[in-house]
């Protein structure tokens, strides 16, 4: 149902993809040791890295990333679909997506070997993204205006929780845990072929020029908003309204600076400067 949303653990999430069953079975997940885990806040470079990972596996050929939509290749974890596709898959080593934060994902990691790829994505940029995608998604709360919306977004009130606890949760884990890498939306925009490079060496799977050659085309943003398997144009329109926008919508760094008002910057910046004290994190803000 549309309408639902499921509080677990504090956390709000979507109550047409999450149930309490669901995201109990993301915490008792028994993650293998060769699984590659996606893990972001929403609207930091998600889809952008299943397709990134698919290609890596595929060695280029876009043939799996063109027939088979994302969520059927690489699922969400804590969504309610997620047992039955890993359990109809023989794929190995398998793609598994979490939006979930640190807390609640780490005993189900605890030991584990499985290889965690930490997506994350400037946060001006992610709230005007996620607010642009709150207005075609019908199963995410109302957006309200912009002010609202970034009041909500730095109170770590809308669905998913809060950016500060998510990002400051996993890569708090970087120094001591040698199977998780962290990449950035800016890094793959700035350098694909090095970010996917990145992605491959840490995936163990090196790529031939021709092969990385391909992954860079096929990753694209123009490719991927071309790519039905990526582009949520299968999602009925009574889930995702597509008259109201595109989910790849615009693919740059910095599109914040066409929405914040001076003021809302700068208020932006006090919550952001008192919430990462201490945080070494830097970002790439335009
Ligand atoms: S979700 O809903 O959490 O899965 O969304 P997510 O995939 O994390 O983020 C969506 C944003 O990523 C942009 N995107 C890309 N940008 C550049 N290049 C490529 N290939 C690409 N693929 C996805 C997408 O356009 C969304 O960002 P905005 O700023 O809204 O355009």
């Amino acid at each position: 149902r549309l309408d639902v949303t499921e509080v677990f653990h504090g956390i709000s999430f979507p109550g047409h993809l999450h149930t309490q069953d669901s995201l109990q079975f993301a915490l008792k997940f028994p993650f293998q040791d060769t699984d590659i885990l996606i893990v972001s806040y929403p609207k930091s470079g998600t889809t952008w890295m299943q397709e990134i990972v698919t290609l890596i596996s595929s060695r280029g050929d876009p043939q799996f990333s063109k027939t088979v939509p994302n969520w059927a290749r690489s699922p969400w974890l804590e969504q309610h679909y997620c047992a039955a596709v890993l359990e109809a898959s023989s794929a190995t080593p398998r793609v598994i997506t979490t939006h979930l934060p640190y807390h609640l994902l780490c005993h189900a990691l605890q030991g584990s070997k499985a290889k965690v790829i930490y997506v994350s994505r400037n946060p001006k940029d992610v709230v005007v993204s996620f607010y642009h995608f709150h207005k075609m998604a019908n199963f995410l709360p109302e957006a309200g205006s912009f002010q609202e919306f970034l009041n909500r977004f730095l109170g770590g009130k809308l669905s998913f929780g809060s950016w500060f606890d998510h990002v400051k949760g996993w890569t708090s884990q970087l120094a001591t845990v040698s199977n998780l890498l962290h990449i950035t939306y800016e890094e793959m925009s700035l350098d694909l072929q090095g970010a996917i490079n990145k992605v491959s060496s840490f995936l163990q799977c090196s790529l031939v020029e021709d092969e990385l050659n391909n992954c860079v085309k096929h990753c694209s943003f123009n490719s991927m908003k071309d790519n039905n398997m990526v582009n949520y144009t299968l999602i009925d329109e009574g889930i995702i309204d597509h008259s109201k926008g595109a989910f790849m919508r615009r693919g740059k760094i910095g599109d914040w600076t066409n929405l914040f008002t001076e003021e809302q910057n700068q208020y932006f910046e006090s919550v952001f400067n008192s919430e990462m004290q201490g945080c070494t994190l830097e970002f790439v803000w335009e």
